[in-house]
């Protein structure tokens, strides 16, 4: 993206999506605002992109908005542009204040943070007219009623008479925490975390606007205490100083990400006025110094669902001295907080159409609804999505494999466009489904024997080979003659691995369809949520059966939803008020204690 912010000078930026995705979500995604007032649905058409390049689909929408030369010249409509390949578009810079914004799956939220500024211009005081300087504040913002943190008292009597009666009052939540010399409502700003286990996302919002500023990513350093939620509880068990070290780990990550967005935004940490945090029961519980080992034993019971709000220095960040944090609140112990603003940015909760969200990863978050009731699960994938327990896996990163298309040749894609190093999750979906594809893994999830491979699969029976014991697949060779164990390659056991991380995601997901009486094919969208369901195949998906046996069209990637939900709640309280709502619609269902999980399970390991 060239993006023309309408200060001279352009920032470039490079973002990656999934195929498909549109170019106003891929830009919306990443924290680039491109102006828009229906929210991506093609009836606006503000969204005005120009796309360099080969010719792109023309739309009857483009046809109406562009004349025939601006067409010739790539101006297309972002939300109907779908990046099916390496795009550079060009941002023209936002022509109106919008009232709403674009956020999650293609959802509009009406701007109204908690974070609200009033300009006022007050009576000075008289010997006739002795109101205080909070009474006379107060009186003159007519449209909110609030009171005042001690903070703002502190600095109000000199703020008022330094600034001549002309100041701003700074309101969160309905709590006075500053008075501004002038005229600063257009100066405004809140952060959005999406705090992972494994990666954490800071998003930097104008509230004016409702518009992204800037995004970044880092991996968590609550790393070193292990890679999932589970060795971080055990790490607290083992040793009762590792709560504070990992809540001063959590705070580091989330302080480094700040200053990350705000020097990108040249944004003052003093205008940020709130935060939102969007993490799993454990990560949450951890960022607040709360002992997470009740979530980590059975019954697996939450200190809290509902955290309270708290000073956003409580989490370690240094922002304006009145910011303030709210944390998501969780279903339980394995369905967070993330899930519930991932069901907030895909509006789980207003849909009427039957969907089913997938959040895919060590832990498996699976949510259905009907259109009436919602029912959610967690389900114990293992780390074969995240490429562990895989001879060859990786995290998706520059030198992981992640499509695969098998045919007479091998073609791969790769990230970062280098030499192949490992697979990661969603190239190890896509190496199962293509060699069950192709007939040289059966039904059980077993190579076939070697005879019969070269009748089924002529051109690639000869990747078929073995490492020790064990039968391989070669997906890449370093150089010709490179012996197996030197390549990158698919084991019999990996597909073992993969078998039991799906079996358990669509055990999870059948029996909830089951619950509500329903059939694969009364699912009407299936939403792939988190970073890495986001980049899974969705044919492939399917054909492992890792989702419902539906057409592709109804499987859709949805990005980082619990970041766009965390971004929801700070632009508009009432989609916050919808968060805490979620808990008391949402029913949580048990798997593990079903009499029929093993069969069902059983049932779901073939392909
Ligand atoms: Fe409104 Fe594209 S965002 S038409």
């Amino acid at each position: 993206y060239r993006v023309d912010t309408g200060s001279g000078d352009p920032q470039d930026r490079q973002v990656r999506v999934p195929p498909g995705v549109t170019v106003f979500d891929a830009a919306s995604w990443n924290g680039i605002a491109i102006d828009s007032t229906c929210g991506g649905h093609g009836t606006c058409h503000k969204c005005k992109v120009r796309v360099e390049g080969d010719a792109l689909p023309i739309t009857r929408h483009d046809v109406k908005t562009f004349t025939s030369d601006q067409i010739a010249a790539g101006w297309r409509l972002g939300c109907l542009v779908k990046a099916t390949r390496d795009l550079r578009v060009d941002v023209p810079p936002l022509t109106t204040r919008p009232k709403a914004a674009t956020v999650g799956v293609g959802r509009q939220v009406i701007l109204r943070p908690a974070v609200q500024k009033r300009y006022v211009e007050l009576d000075e005081p008289t010997l006739a007219d002795q109101r205080t300087d909070l009474v006379r504040l107060t009186e003159a913002v007519t449209d909110l009623e609030f009171t005042a943190d001690l903070h703002a008292i502190r600095r109000m009597a000199t703020v008022m008479r330094q600034a001549d009666w002309k100041v701003t009052a700074v309101l969160v939540d309905e709590v006075l925490v500053d008075v501004e010399p002038g005229d600063t409502t257009d100066t405004q700003y809140a952060i959005a975390f999406d705090l992972g286990t494994t990666t954490v996302v800071a998003t930097l919002l104008d509230l004016a606007t409702g518009t992204p500023v800037a995004v970044a990513s880092m991996l968590n350093k609550q790393q070193p205490f292990g890679g999932d939620v589970i060795t971080r509880i055990s790490a607290t068990m083992m040793d009762p100083s590792s709560l504070g070290r990992l809540r001063d780990a959590a705070a580091a990550t989330l302080q480094e990400l700040a200053t990350q967005v705000l020097t990108e935004g040249g944004v003052d940490p003093a205008s940020v006025y709130e935060v939102a945090v969007a993490g799993n029961a454990t990560m949450t519980a951890l960022a607040l110094g709360i002992d997470p080992e009740p979530l980590g034993v059975a019954p697996f019971v939450m200190s809290v669902a509902q955290p309270p709000s708290v000073p956003a220095a409580d989490l370690g960040l240094a922002l304006h001295q009145g910011a303030r944090a709210m944390l998501f609140p969780a279903l339980g112990a394995y369905v967070g907080g993330d899930i519930v603003a991932g069901m907030l940015a895909s509006g789980m909760d207003r849909d009427k159409r039957c969907r089913l969200f997938i959040d895919v990863g060590t832990n498996c978050e699976i949510v259905l609804s009907d259109g009436d009731t919602i029912l959610s699960t967690a389900a114990p994938a293992g780390p074969a999505f995240e490429g562990g327990a895989i001879r060859c896996g990786m995290r998706a990163a520059d030198g992981a494999i992640e499509t695969i298309k098998l045919g007479d040749t091998v073609e791969l894609g790769v990230i970062g466009d280098v030499e192949p190093k490992g697979l990661c999750g969603s190239g190890l979906v896509d190496a199962v489904a293509e060699l069950v594809k192709v007939g040289l893994l059966d039904a059980s999830g077993r190579f076939v024997p070697n005879d019969d491979a070269a009748s089924v699969a002529p051109a690639l029976a000869d990747r078929l080979t073995a490492v020790g014991e064990e039968r391989v697949f070669v997906l890449h060779r370093p150089s010709p003659d490179a012996p197996p164990e030197e390549c990158v390659y698919l084991s019999q056991r990996d597909v073992r691995e993969l078998q039991f991380a799906k079996a358990a995601i669509s055990t999870g997901w059948s029996l909830l369809l089951e619950e509500l009486g329903l059939e694969h094919r009364d699912v009407q969208q299936v939403l792939l949520a988190g970073s890495f369901g986001s980049y899974l195949s969705p044919a492939s998906a399917v054909r492992i059966g890792l989702v419902p046996k539906l057409p592709v069209l109804r499987i859709v990637a949805a990005g980082n939803v619990a970041g766009e939900g965390a971004k929801m709640a700070l632009l508009s309280r009432r989609e916050r008020e919808g968060a805490n709502l979620l808990l008391e619609e949402v029913r949580y269902v048990e798997l593990s204690d079903r009499p029929d999980f093993n069969d069902a399970f059983v049932d779901q390991l073939g392909f």
